[in-house]
């Protein structure tokens, strides 16, 4: 992390659930936390371009599933990288519990569940913060909890080793959405990234025949800069961020980035 006192503070890892007219979705939110114990309330804040967030601002509950050291990134993959605008996240996971508020409480990769119904929703701008009256609680294992500088490091898989062309004058394409790697001059129309699932039109070429001490530095072969975002791992790059960058995973704005020199 960048030398900034910001990036010094801590954060768990959750899996927020809603329920909305029979419809089950949830995102993952590094942004739960208790603000008072009498009345035992707790904060949740989340971007207003989630479909979980307008759920929980119309039916007024929600349940974080608090993520352990055994989570899986396929339970960030489903949660965090996709939308329920898109995608059922729920679909063919059996890994929940219905709780008493009616949201699914994630029993997988969890230790923990707190279910609260919100009593106040602050306009951020960007985002909403809830605060919420703790209900529904249980605890569902003994692993610890994940927070997000663990799964930063233990979790979110690395993308594939560079410069693996050995020289031989390659191109390389980067997935934009989590970093993988593919080695080749063309990119398959109909290649699938295989850590995201996410398509071909995802993979920007960041560059051919370069030094691959290059790339391990975080430079591309054009001398482009990496920057990445604090809150989620996305990696954008360029020689500058614009100022009005938000990122496309998690929504954040510029002044959360940092520029990287791995
Ligand atoms: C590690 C990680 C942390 C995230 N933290 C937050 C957060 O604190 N607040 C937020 O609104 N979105 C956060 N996100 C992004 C949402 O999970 C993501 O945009 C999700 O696809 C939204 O899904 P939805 O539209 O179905 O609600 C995070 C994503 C990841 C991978």
């Amino acid at each position: 992390m960048a030398d900034n006192p910001i990036y010094k503070l801590t954060y768990g890892l959750f899996v927020v659930t809603a329920n909305e007219n029979s419809k089950d979705n949830g995102c993952i939110t590094n942004t739960v936390g208790q603000v008072t114990s009498e009345p035992n309330r707790v904060s949740l804040t989340v971007n207003k371009a989630n479909l979980t967030h307008d759920m929980i601002l119309s039916s007024g509950k929600f349940t974080a599933s608090i993520i352990s050291r055994e989570a899986d990134f396929e339970l960030i993959k489903r949660f965090g990288f996709q939308s329920g605008r898109d995608a059922d996240k729920f679909a063919g996971f059996a890994d929940v519990k219905r709780v008493e508020n009616g949201t699914l409480a994630v029993t997988k990769g969890t230790n923990s569940f707190i279910s609260a119904s919100v009593c106040q929703a602050i306009d951020l701008g960007t985002h909403t913060m809830f605060i919420a009256d703790v209900g529904e609680m249980a605890m569902l294992g003994a692993a610890r909890s994940a927070d997000y500088a663990y799964y930063l490091e233990n979790i979110k898989p690395k993308p594939k080793a560079v410069g693996t062309d050995e020289g031989t004058g390659q191109t390389i394409w980067r997935c934009t959405i989590c970093g993988y790697e593919y080695v080749g001059e063309e990119l398959p129309d109909d290649f699938i990234c295989p850590l995201c699932k996410h398509p071909a039109s995802d993979f920007e070429k960041v560059g051919g025949g370069k030094a691959p001490e290059a790339v391990a530095a975080g430079v591309t072969g054009e001398g482009k800069v990496i920057w990445r975002c604090t809150i989620c791992g996305y990696e954008y790059e360029g020689d500058t961020l614009p100022d009005d960058y938000v990122c496309p995973i998690c929504g954040v704005d510029a002044l959360s980035f940092e520029k990287v020199s791995k």
